[in-house]
């Protein structure tokens, strides 16, 4: 999938280009995420409806964020980063929302397993964006960069990323009680994870003797 693919995802569940869309107010666009985009991931994570949903602190800060951005950067860093941008009625597009994916530890046999962390804006929910968000990073996984495991981990009580997860392909393999202090309380996260679907394999080669006809 190119990354102009996602552009045009509308509304709700429609998928195509925005030309063939009675009306297409929302245009999508997810690219790989930019240090210029430090401000925007602050201001996305650090949103009051968006961080406890996560794993990330209050305080969110640009600085912070530019830091994580340059490292993942380096040539040869496994991170994927990607941004996804709407915009409206064709006018600017606005970072609404960021999704990625990380190496899930440093053992040489655990290689093939990825976590994956994703957020969207309120102003930018309900809208695809991370349908979308989810949609690039699961290519990218299962067709470039040699991932065959990819996990997460959400809060119990995230029924909207939860079903976006199993909608994808995702499965719930185990409740962590009391795994995250969120607010001032203790409460359970789940572990998910996706195989993927069907690995890629060598083309089967042709027998020696079927070239002697
Ligand atoms: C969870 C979250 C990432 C979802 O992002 P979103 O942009 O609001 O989600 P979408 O608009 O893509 O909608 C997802 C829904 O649309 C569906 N959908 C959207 N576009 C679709 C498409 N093109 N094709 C098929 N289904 C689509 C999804 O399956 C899902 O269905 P639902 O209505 O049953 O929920 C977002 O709400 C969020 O960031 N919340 C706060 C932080 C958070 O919870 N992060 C996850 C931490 S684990």
């Amino acid at each position: 999938m190119s990354e102009d693919l996602i552009t045009g995802v509308a509304p709700l569940g429609e998928v195509g280009p925005v030309a063939d869309l009675p009306f297409a107010p929302v245009q999508l666009h997810v690219r790989r995420a930019r240090v210029g985009d430090a401000a925007d991931l602050a201001r996305i994570v650090g949103h009051a409806d968006v961080f406890p949903h996560t794993l990330q602190m209050p305080y969110a800060d640009e600085e912070i964020w530019r830091t994580r951005l340059t490292d993942m950067l380096e040539p040869g860093k496994p991170d994927l980063m990607l941004v996804g941008e709407i915009s409206l009625n064709g006018g600017p597009a606005h970072v609404q929302g960021m999704a990625g994916l990380h190496q899930a530890g440093p053992q040489l046999r655990r290689r093939h397993v990825m976590s994956l962390g994703i957020c969207v804006h309120p102003d930018g929910q309900g809208q695809g964006l991370g349908w979308a968000l989810m949609a690039a990073l699961l290519d990218y996984a299962d067709r470039w960069a040699q991932v065959l495991r990819i996990e997460l981990h959400v809060y119990a009580d995230n029924e909207r990323a939860i079903r976006l997860y199993e909608s994808l392909g995702f499965e719930t393999e185990g409740r962590l009680r009391g795994d995250s202090l969120r607010d001032g309380e203790y409460v359970d996260t789940l572990c998910m994870a996706r195989w993927h679907p069907s690995p890629p394999r060598l083309p089967a080669t042709r027998p020696a003797s079927s070239n002697q006809l």
